[in-house]
């Protein structure tokens, strides 16, 4: 029996991730998650469905060195079959992507993607919109923590875009977002509306704050305010 490796995500969560990959034709043959963690969540379960469907591969990218060596060291020894699908990219996403997507060269088809990263609600909405150029249509995007302030902006902003079928899974805490892309472009009416709704996200007081002030300020900010407006404010955990 393969020893258990830390992770994240729920069961049912888990179950989603592994099932959005196991029922969709074509079967996925490029992956990108964003955020691994240790290793044991989303990663070793998209790992496992490649391994289930006998094709595709995953690009794991992750910030944190020590969590990066980590994960590594667990998927080698807990998950070995796993690993002949896997390559895990060090650093920060922002960079990341754009430097994967020039090596992999203007045909690359990114047929899965899982944002899972920093908490900051940008995040996900940079990289929505550097994969998302290179998502087929029928091509899939999951993204966690999606009532939570990582899911903030990148929820009502896909959720606007007409060429892509959206769903909220309510299935934890934190929610699991899912995606489906159906047609190459969104009309320029549902385009302006998702970018207003970004806009406005962005303009909001505390967004500004958050943006301009060192984070110890806000967090002395948030230490004033009853907890529960401040759980609102801050990343949404408790
Ligand atoms: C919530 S954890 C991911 C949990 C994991 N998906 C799982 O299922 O177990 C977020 C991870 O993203 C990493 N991270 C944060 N910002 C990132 C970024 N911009 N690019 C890549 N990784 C990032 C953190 O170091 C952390 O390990």
């Amino acid at each position: 029996m393969p020893e258990a490796i830390a992770g994240q995500l729920n069961a049912a969560e888990r179950r989603l991730l592994t099932e959005a990959i196991l029922h969709t034709s074509p079967k996925p043959r490029v992956a990108m998650e964003v955020g691994t963690w240790l290793g044991g969540g989303s990663t070793l379960h998209i790992l496992r469905a490649l391994e289930q469907n006998g094709e595709g591969h995953l690009w794991g990218i992750e910030a944190d060195r020590s969590i990066y060596e980590r994960m590594l060291a667990n998927l080698r020894t807990a998950a070995p079959e796993a690993c002949q699908r896997f390559t895990p990219l060090f650093g920060f996403s922002q960079a990341v992507i754009p430097q994967w997507l020039r090596e992999q060269g203007s045909e690359v088809s990114v047929d899965f993607a899982f944002l899972d990263g920093g908490n900051r609600p940008l995040e996900q909405i940079d990289e929505f919109r550097l994969l998302a150029p290179r998502i087929p249509v029928g091509g899939q995007l999951m993204a966690h923590d999606a009532k939570l302030r990582k899911g903030k902006w990148l929820v009502p902003y896909l959720t606007r875009l007409d060429n892509w079928q959206t769903q909220l899974h309510d299935v934890s805490t934190e929610g699991l977002f899912y995606a489906r892309k159906t047609a190459a472009a969104p009309s320029a009416a549902s385009l302006r509306a998702a970018r207003a709704s970004l806009w406005r996200l962005r303009a909001s007081p505390v967004e500004i704050a958050a943006a301009v002030l060192p984070s110890r300020v806000c967090g002395f900010f948030l230490r004033l305010l009853p907890s529960r407006l401040a759980w609102r404010l801050s990343d949404g955990r408790k």
